[in-house]
C-alpha cells in the first residue's frame, strides 16, 4: 500500500465536495422560520416538508397548504414497536375501525399525501399498516362494517396499489415496492368477490366507497348503505391498480405478472366505457347490480363519475364529461365541487342532517376530482372542456373551503354555496383527514410530475399573471428539488424566469412557465431509523408501558401521553395529560417498563395551552435504581423552540432501569404543565413470551451452531432469549437471535405442521421471513412466510426445553406470544462489567 500524498487528499477534498452536492444541500431561497412561524414544532417540519410561497393574493392555498401538513403530522399515531405508524381518518377512534383505530376509506389519500414526507418511515409504514399488518386481520362481516368483505383493508374501497406506486416515484425506493408486490397483488383479488364475469366490471356498494345517502344509494330501498351498483369509482380504483401492478411486476422482472394486470386493465377499460358512459348525459354513472337487467343507468350526474380520470383511465373523447364541472347547473359551486349534480331532483334532499353526498361539498371527493383535471391536463391531448384557469378556481375555492372563523380547518362536508361547514360535530370531525390538499398543490397547482425514472416533468398549472411562487426543497428520490417562478427577478433574487434546481444546483430553466423536463440523477437510497419506541401503548396492552403521576387534572388521562398521538394544542378534547390545578409545587409524570429497559434516548413533548398549562421552568429527567428517584447523569437536552409540542430529545449514556419519571414545578396559582406523549426510542430487541406457558423463546443448550432446535424455557436471563427483529421488504421481518447471530427458520424449509423451527444463518430464503399479527391484549401470531404457518410450542406443553415449531392457526393459547422490549446483549454485559 502507497502513502497518501497530496494529489490524493486534492482528490478526496473534490469527492468529498461533490459528496456533499450529491447527498443534497437544498436552497435556501425562501424564509422557512417566518413561514413556519403560526406552527408547533416548526423542527418537524423544517426537517420534513416542502415550503411553499405564493404571490400574496393567493393566501389562502399557502395558508391551508401548511395547516394541512400540520393536520397530518397530527394524524399520525405511533402504534406500538411491531407497527411503527399508521395515519388515522378521525382524531379519536371510532368503533368500525381495524386494531389500533385504522379506517382504510381514505388510506389511499394518506398515501398520496404523506409520499412528500422527506421521512421515508411514516409514508412505509402507512403502506405496511394496510397491506402487510393489522390491515389484514380478520373483521367482523356485519351491515356496520361490510358483510360483503373479512379484512380490514377491504372494508372500504381503496386505491392501494396506485397510491403505493405514486409514492414510489416520489421515494424511488425500487426494493420497498417491489417487496410490495405480492401483499399489493392479494389485495387487489381480495376483489374477486365483487367482480361480475359476465359484465367484466366490478360492484360495490355507495356506502363502502365512503359515500352514504348519495342520489345512487336513495335509488334503493335503504338509503344509507345504498344498493349495490356496478360503479365509476370501484371500477377505476382497481384499474388504477391493476396498471400499478403491472408496473412494479415490470421492475421485478415478472413480465408475465406484467401482461395478466396489464390486460386486466384493459378489459376494465373497454367494460367500464361499453356498460357505465352514458352517451346522452356524456358521463359515467352508477348501474344498479340486482333487478336491473337491461344494466340501466342512474338518470343523474354524480361527482364520482369523474374518478376514473384519477388514473387517466377514459379514452380523450369522454373528456366532454368535464363541462359539467363548470356548469352553473351541473357540479359548480363556490366551496365545490357539489358531489351531485344542480339539475337533479335529489339535490341536497335532507341535507340539513349528516353524512348527505347529494349535493355538500366534500373534501374526499373534491381532491379525487383535483387529481381527475390534474391528469386531464398533463396526459390528454388539448381539449376545450377544461383548462388551467378552471383548475386554479377549483384550488382556490377548495382552499376557501378549508376556513372556519377565518381560520384554516377541514371537517367532513362543507356547504356548496355558503361559508360554513355542515358536517362538523364536537370532538370527532376536527381536522378530517380524508382528503389530499398538499399532493394537489404539488403535483397541480406547482406541477412536479413525479417519474419512475432519473427525471422530474415539472409542468405548472399556475398562470403566468402571478408573478412569482417557489416550491423548496421537495424530497425527490432522496434529491432535494426547488421549483421557482420570478417574472421580474426581484422576488427571490436569483434572476428572471422558470427555474429547476436540484440539489442546489441550477438545472433547467426557461423564460416563461411551462414544461421541463430535468434529469436529476440516480436514486440516493435513504435510511430508516431502526429505532422504536418502546413506550407507545394506546391500545393499554397489559405487558406494556404503564403512566402514571403525581397528579392528573380531572379531565385530563395520563394515557394520553402514551397513546402515540400528538394533537394540535387547539383540538378541544385534547390528548394530553397535565397538572392543571394541583395543589403540589412540582409534580411528576413517569413510564413504568414493568421489566428492565436500557434506555438513552427520551423525547417529551411538553404542553402549553398559553392559559391554565404552561412550559415547565424547568425539569429532572429521573430513573428508578429499584430503590430511589435519581436523575440520569449526564443528559445531554436539546431543545431549540418553545411552542407546544415541540419535541425535546434528551440523551444520554445508557441507563437500565424498570421506570423513568419526569419531576417539574408547578408555576403557582392551580396552574400547571402537561405532556402531550412521553417516547423513549431503543433497539428493535425482545424476548419472545408465549402466552400458555409463560416460558420465553430460546435455543437449545444456547448453542451458536446452524441447525439448533429453538425451545421455551423461563426466563433465567441468558442471552439467547432475546431477539432482534430486522424490517425485510413487504413488512417482513429477520428475527436474528442475539446470541448466535443466526435467523428464526424452519427445519428443511418445511411446510407441514409440527416441523421444528430452529435457527441457521441467513439463507436469503423465504422460511427466514416473519411477521407478526396482533390479536389484541398484546398478544401476537408470529406467521412464516413461506409455509403460511404460525409459532407455537410442541404439544402445547408447558414444559422447560419443550420445542417450538410451526403450525396452522387453530386459536390454541401457545399460537399467541408477548413481544416484550428488552435490554440488548450490549449493555448487559456492559452493566455485568
Ligand atoms: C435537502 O434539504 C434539507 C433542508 O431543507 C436538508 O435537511 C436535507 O438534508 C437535504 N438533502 C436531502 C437529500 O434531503
Ligand atoms: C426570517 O423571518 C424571521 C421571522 O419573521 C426574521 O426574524 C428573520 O430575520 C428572517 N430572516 C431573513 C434572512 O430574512
Ligand atoms: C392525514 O393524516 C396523514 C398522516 O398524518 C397525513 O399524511 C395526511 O396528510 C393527512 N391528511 C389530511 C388531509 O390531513
Ligand atoms: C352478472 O350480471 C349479469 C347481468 O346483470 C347477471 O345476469 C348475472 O347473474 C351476474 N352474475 C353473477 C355471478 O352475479
Ligand atoms: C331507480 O331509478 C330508476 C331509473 O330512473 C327507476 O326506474 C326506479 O324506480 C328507481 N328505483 C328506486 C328504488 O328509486
Ligand atoms: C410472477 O408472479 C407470479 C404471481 O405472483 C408468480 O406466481 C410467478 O412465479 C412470478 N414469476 C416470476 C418469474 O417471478
Ligand atoms: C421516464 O418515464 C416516463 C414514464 O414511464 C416516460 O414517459 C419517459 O419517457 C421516461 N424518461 C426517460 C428519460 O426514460
Ligand atoms: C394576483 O396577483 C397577481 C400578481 O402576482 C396579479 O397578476 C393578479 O392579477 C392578482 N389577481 C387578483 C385576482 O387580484
Ligand atoms: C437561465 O438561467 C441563467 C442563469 O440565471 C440565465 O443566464 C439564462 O439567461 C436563463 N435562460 C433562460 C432561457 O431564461
Ligand atoms: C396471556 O394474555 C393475557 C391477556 O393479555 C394476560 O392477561 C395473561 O397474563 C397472559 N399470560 C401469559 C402467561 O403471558
Ligand atoms: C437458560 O435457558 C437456556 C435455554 O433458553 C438453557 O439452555 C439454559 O440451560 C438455561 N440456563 C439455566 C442456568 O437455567
Ligand atoms: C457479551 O459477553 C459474552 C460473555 O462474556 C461474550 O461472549 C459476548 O461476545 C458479549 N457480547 C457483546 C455483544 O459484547
Amino acid at each position: 500500500m502507497r502513502a497518501i500524498g497530496w494529489q490524493d487528499i486534492a482528490t478526496l477534498a473534490a469527492l468529498a465536495l461533490s459528496l456533499q452536492n450529491v447527498s443534497g444541500a437544498g436552497t435556501s431561497f425562501l424564509n422557512h422560520t417566518e413561514l413556519l412561524a403560526d406552527l408547533e414544532n416548526p423542527e418537524w417540519f423544517e426537517q420534513n416538508i416542502p415550503f411553499l410561497d405564493l404571490p400574496t393574493n393567493q393566501s389562502q392555498i399557502q395558508d391551508v397548504y401548511y395547516y394541512r401538513w400540520e393536520t397530518y403530522r397530527e394524524h399520525l399515531v405511533y402504534t406500538g414497536a411491531q407497527y411503527g405508524y399508521m395515519t388515522s381518518e378521525f382524531l379519536q377512534p371510532v368503533s368500525y375501525g381495524a386494531p389500533y383505530g385504522g379506517v382504510n376509506a381514505a388510506a389511499g389519500h394518506h398515501i398520496n399525501e404523506g409520499r412528500w414526507l422527506r421521512n421515508l418511515q411514516y409514508g412505509q409504514d402507512v403502506v405496511n399498516y394496510w397491506i402487510n399488518g393489522p390491515g389484514q386481520l380478520n373483521k367482523p362481516t356485519t351491515s356496520l362494517d361490510n358483510p360483503d368483505t373479512s379484512d380490514w383493508a377491504h372494508e372500504y374501497s381503496f386505491w392501494a396499489a396506485s397510491s403505493v406506486w405514486r409514492q414510489y416515484m416520489v421515494t424511488g425506493d425500487k426494493a420497498f415496492v417491489v417487496g410490495q408486490l405480492d401483499n399489493l397483488v392479494k389485495q387487489y383479488r381480495g376483489w374477486d368477490n365483487h367482480f361480475n364475469d359476465t359484465l367484466g366490471l366490478y360492484w360495490q356498494f355507495p356506502v363502502w366507497d365512503a359515500t352514504e345517502y348519495s342520489a345512487a344509494s336513495y335509488n334503493s330501498s335503504d338509503p344509507y348503505h345504498g344498493g349495490a351498483g356496478f360503479r365509476p369509482t370501484i371500477n377505476g380504483y382497481q384499474y388504477g391498480d391493476a396498471r400499478a401492478i403491472a408496473e412494479i411486476a415490470n421492475l421485478a422482472g415478472n413480465s408475465t405478472l406484467e401482461d395478466e394486470y396489464n390486460g386486466r386493465a384493459d378489459a376494465l377499460q373497454r367494460a367500464m366505457q361499453a356498460r357505465l358512459w352514458d352517451s346522452e348525459l356524456q358521463h359515467f354513472m352508477h348501474m344498479a347490480r340486482d333487478d336491473n337487467p337491461t344494466g340501466v343507468l342512474l338518470t343523474s350526474r354524480e361527482l364520482m363519475g369523474f374518478i376514473p380520470w384519477m388514473f387517466s383511465m377514459p379514452q380523450a373523447s369522454d373528456i366532454v364529461a368535464f363541462e359539467q364541472l363548470t356548469d352553473l347547473q351541473g357540479f359548480a359551486a363556490n366551496y365545490g365541487p357539489t358531489t351531485l349534480e344542480r339539475r337533479s331532483q335529489l339535490f341536497m334532499y335532507q341535507a340539513s342532517s349528516c353524512c348527505r353526498w347529494d349535493g355538500p361539498s366534500w373534501p374526499y371527493e373534491t381532491a379525487q376530482i383535483l387529481t381527475a383535471v390534474e391528469n386531464v391536463l398533463n396526459d390528454y391531448p388539448p381539449q376545450q372542456y377544461i383548462s388551467a384557469a378552471d383548475y386554479i378556481t377549483l384550488l382556490q375555492n377548495y382552499a376557501a373551503t378549508q376556513f372556519k372563523n377565518g381560520q384554516p380547518y377541514v371537517a367532513e362536508a362543507h356547504d356548496p354555496d355558503a361559508d360554513k361547514w355542515i358536517y362538523d360535530s364536537e370532538d370527532h370531525s376536527e381536522d378530517y383527514n380524508h382528503s389530499t390538499f398538499v399532493d394537489n398543490v404539488i403535483a397541480g397547482l406547482i406541477g412536479l410530475r413525479a417519474q419512475p425514472n432519473d427525471t422530474v416533468i415539472v409542468n405548472p398549472l399556475a398562470p403566468s399573471s402571478w408573478d412569482h411562487f417557489a416550491l423548496e426543497n421537495v424530497a425527490y428520490h432522496g434529491h432535494n428539488v426547488t421549483i421557482m417562478w420570478d417574472s421580474s427577478g426581484s422576488s427571490y433574487n436569483q434572476g428572471q424566469g422558470f427555474k429547476v434546481y436540484v440539489d442546489g444546483q441550477l438545472r433547467s430553466n426557461r423564460t416563461t412557465i411551462g414544461l421541463l423536463t430535468v434529469n436529476v440523477g440516480p436514486v440516493v437510497p435513504q435510511t430508516i431509523n431502526p429505532l422504536v419506541n418502546i413506550v407507545a401503548n394506546g391500545q393499554k396492552f397489559p405487558l406494556g408501558t404503564t403512566p402514571f403521576a403525581s397528579f392528573t387534572f380531572q379531565t385530563d388521562n395520563v394515557w394520553n401521553a402514551v397513546d402515540g398521538i400528538i394533537w394540535r394544542t387547539e383540538i378541544p378534547e385534547n390528548t394530553r395529560w397535565t397538572s392543571y390545578s394541583s395543589p403540589n409545587g412540582e409534580d411528576s409524570f413517569g413510564v413504568d417498563f414493568q421489566r428492565p429497559q436500557a434506555v438513552s434516548d427520551v423525547r417529551l413533548y411538553f404542553y402549553y395551552d398559553n392559559i391554565g398549562v404552561h412550559l415547565p421552568a424547568s425539569f429532572d429527567l429521573q430513573y428508578w435504581t429499584g430503590t430511589t428517584w435519581t436523575t440520569i447523569p449526564n443528559q445531554q437536552v436539546d431543545v431549540s423552540s418553545s411552542t407546544s409540542n415541540t419535541q425535546t430529545t434528551i440523551t444520554f449514556p445508557t441507563v437500565i432501569t424498570s421506570k423513568l419519571q419526569v419531576v417539574a414545578p408547578n408555576p403557582g396559582s392551580g396552574n400547571g404543565w402537561g405532556l402531550s406523549e412521553f417516547e423513549v426510542w431503543a433497539p428493535a430487541i425482545f424476548e419472545l413470551q408465549n402466552n400458555n406457558s409463560a416460558k420465553l423463546m430460546g435455543v437449545e443448550n444456547e448453542s451458536k451452531s446452524n441447525n439448533a432446535a429453538i425451545q421455551q424455557y423461563e426466563d433465567n436471563g441468558t442471552t439467547d432469549h432475546l431477539w432482534q427483529f430486522i424490517r425485510t421488504t413487504g413488512g417482513w421481518y429477520k428475527i436474528m437471535n442475539q446470541n448466535s447471530g443466526l435467523l428464526l427458520s424452519v427445519q428443511d424449509m418445511s411446510t407441514s405442521d409440527s416441523a421444528a423451527l430452529q435457527q441457521y444463518q441467513d439463507s436469503g430464503m423465504e422460511d427466514q421471513l416473519w411477521r407478526v399479527e396482533s390479536q389484541g391484549s398484546g398478544l401476537f401470531l408470529i406467521r412464516n412466510k413461506h409455509s403460511g404457518l404460525v409459532v407455537g410450542v410442541d404439544g402445547e406443553s408447558m414444559d422447560n426445553s419443550a420445542n417450538v415449531v410451526q403450525f396452522e392457526d387453530t386459536g390454541t393459547k401457545d399460537h399467541l406470544w408477548s413481544i416484550l422490549p428488552a435490554v440488548p446483549v450490549s449493555e448487559l454485559n456492559s452493566t455485568l462489567n
